[in-house]
């Protein structure tokens, strides 16, 4: 049965892989791959999230299968529009609002001008009435019930899917922060890279992704701690298995995660003195996707020599602090930024 709601208010975590959904007074609803497949030849939409995520890599000439995501800066405006729409169209099949949309859409750090508003237009193509943003840095350390508004420093670090964003938070702003080119899409190029040059094998994204979620840790010590990748001899060009490690995985992600506890070395020695005193009490928080390989957190605390917390349900971070927002609203709108 349909229910009545005043309005709808919707949090969205557009993310590079996925895009998280909330929604008030019910809470997280959905967990998408921000992913769209078109049919070309009528100029219709095909699928959106897994089933097109799928369809990546598959697709005939006639499908045209766009991630409208890209290092978590929304490239693809149409296409955006057309994947929360559909997610919309979700919703409306539970709930009739009297008084129409509201939305909250997290941001990455340092969107211009433009971009900023290329996502409220987003946000309003749909039909809010009202779009809100928020930085994700922001949205993930209320997410990760930190108190971001004292004049004390909480550095955190998010592995995205496409992006690891750094930021020194205190007194509700970021007072430094920093996005880098590398989250768990770019580990996955890292192994297709990796097996090519070590086992001269080819493989696709998909066996990528997978061998590094079943393989899932840095150590050795993990069961089951190998995967059988399925793939292409670069010289025969026919099928071949090779057998990938919590060892391959660390070999191939290694310089990866060198830079980004290069950058996260770079905001800590640009760090105030006083909050960096904070941070090396509290120590650093990490979370996001990519965080969730076993052993990623050691290997950042060895390279920076502070303490590393990995956060609760670390993929979620983002949506439960865009969450938290939108359900006590007077209270945290101070943390949103004006546009
Ligand atoms: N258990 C896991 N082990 C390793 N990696 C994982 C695991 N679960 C998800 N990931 C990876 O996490 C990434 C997605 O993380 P997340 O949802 O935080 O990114 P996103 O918000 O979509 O991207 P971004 O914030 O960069 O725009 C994907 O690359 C995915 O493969
Ligand atoms: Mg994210």
């Amino acid at each position: 049965m349909i229910k009545i709601k005043t309005e709808i208010w919707l949090g969205i975590d557009l993310g590079t892989s996925t895009t998280k959904v909330y929604l008030k007074d019910k809470g997280f609803i959905a967990e998408i791959p921000t992913v769209i497949a078109f049919n070309k030849r009528n100029q219709s939409i095909l699928a959106i999230g897994e089933e097109a995520r799928k369809m990546i890599g598959k697709n005939p000439a006639y499908i045209e299968v766009i991630k409208p995501v890209n290092f978590g800066i929304v490239t693809n405006f149409d296409e955006a529009l057309y994947f929360l729409e559909e997610i919309l169209r979700n919703i409306k099949k539970d709930y009739f609002s009297l008084f129409g949309l509201r939305v909250l859409i997290g941001i990455p750090l340092n969107l211009t001008e433009v971009q900023k508003r290329g996502v409220i237009d987003v946000g309003k193509g749909v039909g809010a009435r009202n779009v809100y943003l928020v930085e994700e840095p922001i949205a993930f350390a209320l997410g990760a019930n930190l108190d971001i508004d004292e004049a004390k420093g909480v550095l955190v670090v998010d592995i995205g899917g496409g992006t690891t964003d750094i930021a020194l938070i205190s007194l509700g702003g970021v007072v430094i922060g920093k996005s880098i080119k590398i989250g768990g899409e770019i580990f996955n190029q890292n192994i297709i890279e990796y097996v090519k040059e070590k086992y001269e094998i080819i493989i696709g994204e998909s066996q990528a992704a997978e061998a590094k979620l079943k393989v899932g840790s840095l150590n050795n010590r993990l069961q089951p701690a190998s995967f059988l990748l399925k793939g292409r001899d670069i010289y025969s060009g026919l099928p071949k298995e090779v057998n990938f490690t919590s060892n391959d995985l660390r070999e191939s992600i290694f310089d990866s995660l060198l830079e980004i506890a290069s950058n996260l070395k770079d905001i800590i020695n640009m760090a105030p003195p006083d909050l960096l005193g904070d941070v090396t009490t509290l120590g650093i928080f990490l979370g996001g996707g990519g965080s969730l390989i076993e052993g990623i957190d050691s290997f950042l605390e060895k390279e920076v020599k502070i303490k590393v917390n990995l956060v609760e349900e670390p993929k979620f971070a983002v949506i439960r602090g865009i969450g938290k927002i939108i359900e006590d609203f007077e209270r945290y709108r101070k943390f949103l930024i004006n546009v």
